[in-house]
C-alpha cells in the first residue's frame, strides 16, 4: 500500500512552514462567547454598528456597486485610502501621502508583511517584553532572534533597550527592528510618555534601528490626552505605522494599515500575495469613515469600553486578596495582573476556565522566560454584570491558590 502522503509531504514544507505551526485551523471564535472571555482582545459584539453598515454597503453599492465587487489597486482603494488619510490627520495627526499607504487585511497582514520583508531566520529583532500574541507568533515562524527588553509604566526601558543594543554591535549583529504598541498596550494596558517615545526616537535614529508602530488601540482613550506619535514624531522616515478598523469597526471587515516611506511600502506590496485587499468591505468602511459615522461611532465605543474598564478595576479592588497588583490602563482592552508570590498563572488560567472564566496566560506573552505570576484579563467583549461575576470568580481561585 502507498505511504499516507502526509508521512512523506513532511519533508518538502519550506523552513518558514515548519516554524510556523498549525495556525488558527480548527479555532472557531463563535466558542469564545461560552464562557466569560477575558481572554481575547475581542471586540463587544452588541456594538457593532450593523444597521449603519447595512447603509454604507447600500450607499456604496448604489453609487460604485461595479468597481465595490471588482478588483482594486494593490495598495488599497482611491476611497479608504483617502478617507483613512483624512482620519490619520485628525485623529492622529499624522500626515501622510497616498504613497506612504499600504491597505491590509487586519493590522495582522501588516505585521506579517514587515517580518515577511526584514527577518531572516536568525535575524535579531528588538520587541518590548510582554509583547502582542500574534507579534509573538510572527517571531515564531519567521525563526527571529528576539531580545526582549521590558516595560515599565512609561514603555520600554531606555537603559535595557541601550544594554541590548549594545549587546547585539559586540556579537557583531544589527537588529532589523524595533517593535512597540505605544498606546494602551497588548497585553500591560500601558502608554508610553511623550519624553520616553522622543528618547526612543533618539536612539533608533543614531543607531539606524527602524521602529515598527501598532497603534491598534490608539483611538480608544478614555482619559488624559493624545501623546504624539512615533511616526508624526521622527522626520527621518524609520517608522512603519500600523493600525486597523477592527477595534473601532469591525474585525470581520478585515481591514489595516501600514504608514512608512514610500521604498518600504514598495517592498510590503510586493510580498502581498493576494493582489488587492477586501475590495468590498472597503468601499463600505470609506462610506462609513467620509460620512463622519465612524467618529460618532467611536465616542460610542469610548462610553462603553470606558465604564466597562471602571467596573473591572472596582471589581479587582473589592475582590483580589492582597499581594496582588494590575495595570490601570488609560485605554485599550487590557489590564495586566501579577499574582501574589507563588502563585502560578498557569494553574489560576486553568482553574479559571473549569468554572467558566477564561483569562490570557502570562507566558503567552513571551517568546522566552517570563510572565509566570500573570494574566491578562480584557474586559472588551462581556457585559458589566459578566465583569463582575468572572473577577468574582478569578479572586476566589486566587485566594485558594494563596491559601494552598
Ligand atoms: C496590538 C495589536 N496589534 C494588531 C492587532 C491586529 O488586529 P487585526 O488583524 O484584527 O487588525 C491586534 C488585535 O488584537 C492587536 O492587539
Amino acid at each position: 500500500m502507498a505511504a499516507q502522503a502526509t508521512e512523506w509531504i513532511d519533508d518538502l514544507y519550506s523552513s518558514r512552514a515548519k516554524l510556523a505551526g498549525p495556525g488558527m485551523v480548527g479555532i472557531n471564535p463563535r466558542r469564545v462567547a461560552e464562557v466569560i472571555a477575558f481572554g481575547g482582545g475581542y471586540p463587544d459584539p452588541s456594538s457593532f454598528p450593523i444597521q449603519d453598515i447595512l447603509d454604507s454597503a447600500r450607499i456604496a453599492l448604489e453609487r460604485d456597486g461595479e468597481w465595490a465587487l471588482q478588483y482594486a489597486p494593490g495598495s488599497g482603494t482611491p476611497e479608504l485610502v483617502t478617507e483613512l488619510l483624512r482620519k490619520l490627520q485628525r485623529d492622529q495627526g499624522i500626515s501622510a501621502a497616498p504613497e506612504n499607504v499600504l491597505i491590509t487585511n487586519g493590522g495582522s497582514q501588516a505585521l506579517g508583511l514587515i517580518w515577511e520583508a526584514f527577518v531572516n531566520p536568525g535575524d535579531a529583532i528588538i520587541s518590548e517584553a510582554p509583547f502582542f500574541l500574534g507579534a509573538v507568533g510572527r517571531c515564531e515562524s519567521s525563526g527571529a532572534d528576539v531580545r526582549e527588553v521590558p516595560l515599565d509604566d512609561e514603555g520600554i526601558v531606555i537603559s535595557a533597550l541601550e544594554h541590548e543594543l549594545e549587546r547585539l554591535a559586540g556579537e557583531g549583529k544589527r537588529a532589523k527592528f524595533l517593535y512597540l504598541v505605544p498606546n494602551f498596550q497588548n497585553p500591560t494596558g500601558i502608554t508610553y510618555t511623550e519624553e520616553r517615545r522622543r528618547q526612543i526616537i533618539e536612539i533608533a535614529q543614531a543607531h539606524q534601528l527602524p521602529i515598527v508602530e501598532d497603534d491598534a488601540y490608539h483611538d480608544l482613550r478614555y482619559e488624559g490626552e493624545r501623546v504624539p506619535t512615533f511616526y508624526g514624531l521622527d522626520d527621518s522616515g524609520l517608522v512603519m505605522y500600523t493600525g486597523t478598523f477592527s477595534k473601532i469597526i469591525s474585525a470581520g471587515m478585515r481591514l489595516g494599515w501600514v504608514i512608512a516611506n514610500p521604498s518600504i511600502i514598495a517592498h510590503l506590496s510586493g510580498l502581498k500575495t493576494d493582489f488587492s485587499t477586501n475590495t468590498f468591505t472597503s468601499h463600505i468602511v470609506a462610506e462609513f469613515a467620509g460620512s463622519g459615522t465612524l467618529q460618532e461611532h467611536i465616542g460610542h465605543l469610548k462610553e462603553v469600553y470606558r465604564e466597562r474598564r471602571d467596573v473591572m478595576l472596582q471589581a479587582l479592588e473589592t475582590e483580589m486578596p492582597d499581594g496582588t497588583t494590575w495595570t490601570r490602563p488609560t485605554g485599550g482592552f487590557f489590564i495586566w495582573v501579577t499574582l501574589p508570590e507563588g502563585v502560578s498563572g498557569a494553574t489560576v488560567a486553568a482553574e479559571a476556565q473549569q468554572r467558566g472564566v477564561s483569562v490570557g496566560l502570562g507566558t503567552n506573552f513571551y517568546t522566552g522566560a517570563g510572565g509566570e505570576r500573570n494574566i491578562r484579563l480584557s474586559y472588551s467583549f462581556n457585559d458589566e454584570d459578566e465583569i463582575h461575576k468572572g473577577i468574582a470568580i478569578i479572586a476566589g481561585v486566587v485566594r485558594e491558590q494563596v491559601e494552598a
